[in-house]
């Protein structure tokens, strides 16, 4: 039994190094809930500066961040369209509905991608027993599809029907870092069509907590009014503020890196017997692989956690690999060394 497993769960398992400990115990901090956290201020400042949008609001989770975004833009009873695997209707307990009172109208897209018709058709009309649509969600890169990225032509056309029918357009943009880096194309250009962009902290860019909500002054005005009901209002968090500020600073253009590991995955794997993968559908940090042998994701997953490799069930025979910083090149190949015999 190898004594160091190389674990590719999730990007989310990635733990400060030095310098971000360095950053965090210097961190100046205030109470934020009177506003007076330094540290948080400028995070917010400077993550609403890149996304090119008025303010932004720190909230613990990306999930929080999205569903403050659920609730300023819906009323109890509306309907949230969304892509058909999005991580708000899987992953968020049930949220809208519970925090928020709205239904979920998922709409599956291709590789998760969406379009301006396929959202067209699930608008609803405007009878008495018609749900109000009042927001659209997409979600990029999306997670449950393998990192896919939709394309900014997409998004423009998107965000110009929901203008023209007066609904709301958020962003889970957890991984909205990885499509800039995979793209070159900036955050601000991936956040224009929006309302408002929900960002992680806590993915790829390593940072150990955190997320913002980012749109214009009245919206975060709002979240920040639902952020403190939901228990989000948070003290001295300029603690944390400070590694996600050492994060965008030092950690974004890692990604691109992130990406070639990936990759590198990607091609190994594809060459095993026992798996189906195209490496080409590979945009991101995010793999998924298919077992085509008979077994379940569940023992395979067993068979790699005993070799030293760890990864996460996607379905009953899918699984899915995520490479971050902390994990090298060279634990790549390590990786694929140990999955070999299991694999192939
Ligand atoms: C696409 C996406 N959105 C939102 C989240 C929620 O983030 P958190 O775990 O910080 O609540 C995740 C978490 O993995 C995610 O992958």
């Amino acid at each position: 039994m190898p004594t160091t497993p190389i674990d590719l769960r999730s990007d989310t398992v990635t733990k400060p190094d030095a310098a971000m400990m360095t950053a965090i115990s210097q961190a100046e901090v205030g109470d934020d809930v009177f506003g007076e956290d330094p540290t948080v201020n400028l995070l917010e400042s400077t993550v609403a500066a890149l996304l090119d949008k008025e303010a932004a609001v720190f909230v613990p989770s990306g999930t929080m961040g999205n569903q403050i975004a659920v609730r300023i833009h819906t009323k109890p009873g509306d309907e949230v369209i969304l892509e058909a695997d999005a991580h708000i209707l899987h992953y968020e307990g049930g949220a809208a509905a519970g925090l928020s009172g709205v239904q979920l109208h998922a709409v599956s897209g291709p590789r998760g991608i969406l379009s301006a018709d396929l959202i067209a058709s699930a608008i609803r009309g405007h009878n008495d027993w018609d749900p109000r649509t009042s927001l659209v969600c997409l979600e990029n890169t999306h997670n449950r599809a393998g990192g896919t990225i939709t394309a900014l032509a997409t998004i423009h056309a998107i965000g110009d029907l929901a203008r023209s029918k007066n609904l709301a357009f958020h962003l889970d943009g957890a991984r909205l870092w990885n499509a800039a880096a995979a793209t070159g194309i900036e955050e601000r250009k991936w956040a224009a069509p929006f309302d408002t962009i929900s960002v992680c902290l806590s993915k790829g860019l390593g940072a150990p907590v955190g997320s913002l909500l980012v749109g214009s002054q009245s919206d975060i005005l709002r979240a920040r009014r639902v952020r403190k009901a939901l228990g989000g209002g948070m003290r001295q968090a300029g603690l944390l503020a400070a590694a996600g500020l050492h994060a965008l600073q030092h950690h974004r253009s890692g990604l691109v890196v992130d990406h070639i590991k990936a990759k590198r995955l990607a091609n190994g794997l594809s060459a095993m017997k026992c798996v189906s993968l195209d490496p080409a559908s590979v945009e991101t940090n995010i793999v998924m692989i298919d077992i085509v042998d008979g077994r379940s994701a569940a023992d395979v997953l067993l068979q790699l956690e005993s070799a030293g490799v760890r990864m996460v069930p996607f379905g009953p025979t899918r699984i899915r690999a995520t490479t971050h910083r902390d994990v090298s090149e060279e634990d790549i190949e390590t990786a694929l060394e140990r999955a070999e015999p299991i694999l192939n």
